[in-house]
């Protein structure tokens, strides 16, 4: 149901990132206000501690609870990590009396037929996002309804996490006093935040490096493709350095950030850096080209995994379309070169295109995600396949997540 405000959160490895925002006429984000607090309290996407990480969720929210003069019941938020995985169900049901006018309760009927899809153990379904729907001979359909035939089938991708990781969020969220509207796959919401009308519809990649993971969605069609979420962020690119060069921790992330580059040969011959050593009473010069050729070639193994597991996933369209980077990550220094190069697409930083009192404050890419999930709070009743009865819980929500936003862009 579209709201006045949304409250989003995004749990990060580093940070939990609230976003409170509205729609302004033209339907655009309106951001009324956001906080970030420092918080390491999540292991491959799961909460290890619930209740810090619910305090957290807590200041978090509060913070931004404070400044637009109102509290938030329930919250939007994301779920990232190596356990997610994607998946298509297929669903179909016939029409009867044969050729009458399809309804809304069809197109619902068919994706909870396709969503008996098989679910690997120890999982449950997050999110499903009907791709494609078919009457009879009509195919590419993105809604089937007010069309006459006599069968109706879908495609449905379908994101699962772990069952024992979605409780860990859910119960954080619960100890926070609040509870889960709706859990979001990390890099389908930043792509709904980053990606233009035109590129979710042409298609796209988004990549959304983080701390410990990066998380990347494909879009075509206007709607999601696919999810995958690799277990490798840009603080391997800090441990890297740090083992490499010998360094303390917080050194080798000075350097990452100061003088790292994603693509060696691009650096001068002959540019130094300082370095201090572990056990070094001096700091000695370097060749910052050493410095970067460590950083360079993990962000090359990020970029080659996130191909091949897309590949593997069954993305198409999306795989060939521009890739859209954001997350801390992004921000080292030739990071878009190295993805254009390995994807062989057009590769640009992601910046999210909002208004209100709050943009200021969500301009960094590590407010990406947060961003989304808040648009994907205020998706309106028409994107939603709503069953008449309402629903049991957050679980039995069937997003089609399609670019009802771009418009705004
Ligand atoms: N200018 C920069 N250059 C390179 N890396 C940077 C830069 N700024 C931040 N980072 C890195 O980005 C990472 C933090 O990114 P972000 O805030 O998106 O992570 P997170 O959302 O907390 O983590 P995750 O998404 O993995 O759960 C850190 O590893 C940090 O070192
Ligand atoms: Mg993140």
């Amino acid at each position: 149901m579209r709201q006045d405000l949304a409250c989003a959160v995004d749990l990060g490895t580093s940070k939990v990132a609230c976003v409170a925002a509205g729609l302004d006429d033209r339907g655009r984000l309106r951001v009324e206000g956001a906080s970030s607090v420092a918080h390491a309290g999540l292991s491959r996407g799961a909460v290890i501690d619930p209740e810090t990480t619910g305090k957290a969720i807590d200041e978090a929210v509060a913070r931004v609870e404070r400044t637009v003069g109102r509290g938030f019941d329930s919250l939007v938020t994301n779920v990232s990590g190596p356990h997610l995985r994607s998946l298509f169900g297929q669903g179909i049901v016939h029409i009867v009396p044969a050729g009458r006018a399809i309804r809304r309760e069809d197109e619902l009927q068919v994706v909870t037929h396709s969503r008996q899809a098989f679910v690997p153990s120890g999982h449950e379904q997050v999110l499903a996002v009907p791709r494609e729907f078919r009457v009879d001979d009509q195919a590419g359909l993105t809604r089937a309804t007010s069309r006459t035939g006599t069968r109706l089938e879908v495609t449905t991708l379908i994101v699962t996490g772990a069952t024992q990781t979605l409780h860990s969020i859910e119960r954080a969220v619960t100890l926070s006093g609040r509870s889960v509207e709706q859990m979001v796959p990390t890099g389908i919401a930043t792509g709904l935040a980053l990606a233009t009308e035109e590129e979710l519809d042409k298609g796209c990649v988004v990549v959304d490096i983080g701390s410990a993971s990066t998380e990347v969605a494909t879009f075509s069609l206007g709607a999601p493709e696919c999810h995958v979420s690799l277990p490798l962020g840009s603080n391997h690119v800090t441990t890297d350095i740090q083992a490499l060069l010998k360094t303390s921790l917080d050194f080798a992330e000075r350097l990452k950030l100061d003088h790292g580059a994603a693509i060696a040969r691009l650096v001068p011959e002959g540019e130094a850096v300082e370095v201090a050593q572990m056990g070094s009473p001096e700091p000695r010069p370097m060749q910052r080209r050493v410095l970067c050729e460590i950083v360079e070639s993990r962000m090359r193994e990020i970029a080659h995994l996130a191909q091949r597991a897309l590949e593997q996933s069954g993305a198409t369209e999306g795989l060939r379309g521009t890739v859209v980077l954001t997350g801390g990550g992004s921000h080292l220094a030739g990071a878009c070169d190295l993805f254009a190069e390995v994807f062989g697409s057009e590769a640009r930083l992601g910046s999210a295109k909002v208004g209100g009192s709050g943009a200021r404050l969500v301009e960094s890419p590590a407010m990406s995600a947060a961003i989304g999930l808040a648009q994907v709070a205020l998706q309106g009743d028409d994107q939603e396949f709503a069953p008449v009865s309402g629903f049991a819980n957050w679980k039995e929500k069937i997003r089609s997540l399609r670019s009802y936003f771009g418009t705004a862009k």
